[in-house]
């Protein structure tokens, strides 16, 4: 199966794998140039396993040279490099709205190719009008679904009263029905409706009788907290019992946190793809059953 090399979040899965662990020692100048140092012990096998996530509070552009100078730098010296990256970045940026725009989502899969991948893998992929992940990327590219390890997780740490598992928008339905199948719960999104006369959009939220019962609001990431603080508000405004905000992805910037720590969750949690105070579900867990699996 290889060695495998990465940062802290790496050990366990090396651990869990029986796979000798390189870590890497990520040294930043005091100009904020990156030099991450595999720390190879012993030898490096010709197959390597390379995960890496960003550190608490890195800077995303800095943790996307980190990651592709490791990926290069390993390349350089084996076989065959497998590349893990739990939380893509860029992948938003899939379509040329203005003429002049990068379609950023392809050039940084080009980068992560360019730079020797193998093959890659992510978590929850924000394909939004890319559809699949293999569009792109020409090696084995896999996208591995964060949604039922969150289901899992608010199973075994919410008493959940008659759950009822609730999409932002109707993009993230598919997402509410994965939780839903784990949790055995009623599903459905708050829907965009245009209104014919004016042009004015409106959302609507499902005809259910949510009251007594516990609402879980799954997205694929948090950012602003924005999506999902006006989920919330409006599940409250239903009759919500108890309102359980969840996401694969924290990207949180400033301020997210606390906004939704105001309003009196009865959960809020996020995959640990990324450092965060409310990474919770471990996807190294995934990780490892694909490391099995391939
Ligand atoms: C949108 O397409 C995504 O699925 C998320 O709903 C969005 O990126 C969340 O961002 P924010 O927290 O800034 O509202």
């Amino acid at each position: 199966m290889g060695d495998l090399v990465g940062g802290e979040f790496a050990r366990k899965v090396a651990e869990e794998l029986d796979l000798k662990f390189h870590p890497i020692e990520r040294r930043t100048f005091p100009d904020t140039e990156v030099q991450p140092w595999v720390k190879i012990q012993g030898e490096l096998s010709d197959e390597i396993h390379f995960i890496l996530r960003p550190k608490k509070d890195q800077n995303f552009n800095s943790y996307l040279v980190e990651f592709l100078v490791t990926l290069r730098n390993l390349k350089n010296r084996v076989e065959e490099v497998h590349a893990v990256m739990p939380y893509l970045l860029y992948a938003r940026q899939d379509k040329e709205f203005r003429k002049g725009e990068p379609v950023s989502s392809k050039i940084i899969a080009d980068l992560i190719e360019r730079a020797g991948a193998d093959s890659f893998t992510s978590i929850t992929v924000h394909i939004h009008r890319t559809e699949s992940i293999d569009n792109l990327f020409d090696i084995e590219a896999y996208n591995l679904s964060g949604f039922p390890l969150l289901a899992r997780y608010a199973k075994q740490n919410y008493k959940l009263n008659d759950p009822f598992v609730l999409a932002p928008d109707d993009e993230a339905l598919k997402w509410a029905k994965e939780v839903s199948k784990v949790l055995n719960a009623d599903y459905d999104s708050i829907h965009k409706e245009r209104d014919v006369e004016t042009g004015e959009i409106k959302t609507k939220m499902p005809e259910v009788d949510l009251k007594r019962r516990d609402v879980i609001i799954i997205d694929d990431m948090i950012a602003t907290g924005g999506t999902m603080i006006s989920a919330i508000k409006k599940a409250r405004k239903a009759g919500a019992k108890g309102v359980i905000a969840c996401a694969v992805h924290p990207v949180l910037v400033e301020g997210a946190p606390e906004n939704l720590k105001e309003l009196d969750l009865k959960g809020l949690f996020t995959a640990n793809t990324l450092p965060s105070v409310i990474s919770k579900a471990d996807v190294r867990s995934l990780i490892i059953e694909h490391i099995k699996q391939h």
